[in-house]
């Protein structure tokens, strides 16, 4: 479709890096989008020496398959994102690797089978509606904030029995200060330092984690011994009790919950929300895919087949998650010594792998920072490499509820744009911010007027 070039906001470049000091500080401390250099987004390799460890920035998609698929097995999780992760997470399926991962990886899969995943389409849908149900014509609502609520209701109420628990304000409130704090704690993590609320984002952060732990330990006992329901708190809980001791069945039951109650909602509501910013500045694709999602949801509104009635809302998702991608980095450690683009790769050195990056890398896009949902045709998309786009990662760890955001984020969004329009509030400008997720700034609020 050829509408008018839209560039949506992203952080200014400097020509050539600046010294690394000023990446402990300031935004650059707190925003881990801001402050890239130029040459991030037109070389294939970047090495640097980071508070002694050897940091690889893999900007070549060659280099990203060899570490995610290649030899995958040459590369771990880092001690740091272990060590940073491990209040929360504990040895859940995210920060663990190995036997234990491999172990993890099978007890959940069958979960988030294609099956599985189709059968939660009616939930998807009735809690797109329950949350636009709040909504008032004409009114301002905060949009990034109805759609954290939404998909951690989806999550509560597909994985963990619907307990409400996990569906109160003040859960999200924890969550939303323990990822904040995520993004702060980077520098004790990286010196090996207890992590010290020193400041009053930690602080939160700290609160914020220590709640969720303690009630999603609350809820995995209140589940002992047999796990109770057929759902995946209760198949987790059974399978690991039969392949682990109870101690560590308890434990890893507790580190799972964690894992995935906060990986499978905050990546989808931002994934959401950086499709609705992206309509509301472009009207023209707004049109187009409400009135597909007219067509689609008049054929059923919450059947399994409904994301495949999507194509359009699907490339518009997909080209908000290359310029937003939800989780813009992440990391892995060298076990052993390779070779990556040329460079030489010793063990124990890093290899920070950044959708951020490669998602608007010049070499591999046309119009790189430039809004066009259209490279995501399949005959444009057959043309590029598996690997320079890639929110969900890939490999064996590739993220196993891939399937369950697409069909998650592409229902809600069919059911409110097929009855909403969304415009901007005037003189408002959306900043991304990169904590662990990438997110809008103080929120989303846009204009909603019921069509
Ligand atoms: C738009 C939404 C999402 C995005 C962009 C996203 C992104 C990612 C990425 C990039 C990874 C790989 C990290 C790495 O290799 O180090 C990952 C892993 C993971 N994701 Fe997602 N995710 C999303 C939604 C979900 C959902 C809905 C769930 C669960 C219901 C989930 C659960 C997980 C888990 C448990 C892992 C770890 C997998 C493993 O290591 O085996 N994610 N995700």
């Amino acid at each position: 479709m050829a509408t008018a070039r839209f560039v949506p906001p992203h952080p200014p470049r400097d020509i050539a890096p600046g010294p690394m000091w000023r990446g402990f500080f300031g935004e650059r401390a707190r925003n881990s989008v801001f402050g890239w250099s130029q040459r991030a987004f037109s070389e294939r390799h970047i090495k640097r020496h980071i508070l002694g460890y050897t940091v690889h920035f893999v900007l070549d998609p060659d280099s990203v398959q060899h570490v995610l698929q290649g030899n995958a097995a040459n590369y771990v999780k880092p001690d740091i994102v272990k060590r940073f992760g491990a209040a929360l997470l504990g040895r859940g399926l995210l920060t663990s690797d190995g036997a234990l991962w491999r172990e993890q990886r099978r007890i959940v899969a069958a979960n988030f089978a294609p099956a599985a995943v189709d059968a939660l389409v009616p939930h998807f849908a009735a809690a797109a509606d329950a949350a636009a149900s709040e909504w008032r014509s004409g009114g301002t609502h905060d949009l990034a904030e109805a759609a954290t609520d939404t998909t951690m209701r989806i999550i509560a109420d597909t994985l963990f029995g619907g307990d409400p628990r996990l569906k109160t304000r003040k859960a999200m409130d924890h969550i939303a200060a323990a990822l904040r704090a995520g993004g702060e704690s980077r520098l004790p993590a990286i010196l090996g330092l207890p992590s010290l609320p020193y400041n009053k984002v930690l602080w939160r952060g700290q609160r914020g984690r220590d709640f969720l732990r303690r009630t999603l330990a609350d809820l995995v006992r209140d589940r002992l011994p047999d796990g109770g329901a057929d759902d995946f708190l209760g198949r987790l809980i059974r399978a690991l009790r039969a392949q682990f001791e109870p101690a560590e069945a308890l434990a890893l039951a507790v580190d799972n919950a964690a894992t995935f109650y906060l990986a499978g909602h905050e990546t989808t509501a931002n994934a959401i929300s950086w499709t609705l910013y992206l309509l509301s500045e472009q009207p023209e694709w707004q049109e187009r895919v409400a009135a597909e999602a007219q067509a689609a949801l008049s054929e059923g509104a919450d059947d399994a087949g409904l994301p495949e009635r999507l194509p359009t809302l699907r490339r518009v998702f997909e080209e908000a998650m290359r310029l937003y991608p939800p989780v813009p980095r992440f990391d892995r450690q060298a076990v052993a010594a390779d070779g990556l683009c040329g460079w030489d790769v010793a063990p124990g050195d890093i290899i920070s792998i950044w959708p951020w990056l490669l998602h608007r890398h010049q070499a591999l896009w046309d119009d790189p920072d430039a809004f066009d949902p259209d490279r995501f045709l399949p005959e444009r998309r057959a043309a590029q490499h598996r690997f320079q786009y890639f929110p969900f990662g890939g490999g064996p760890r590739v993220c196993v509820g891939m399937r369950f955001a697409y069909a998650e984020g592409l229902t809600v969004l069919a059911h409110w744009l097929a009855a909403w329009r969304v415009t901007p509030v005037s003189g408002r400008e959306v900043r991304p911010v990169g904590y662990v997720t990438l997110k809008p700034e103080g929120g989303l609020p846009l204009r909603v007027e019921r069509r």
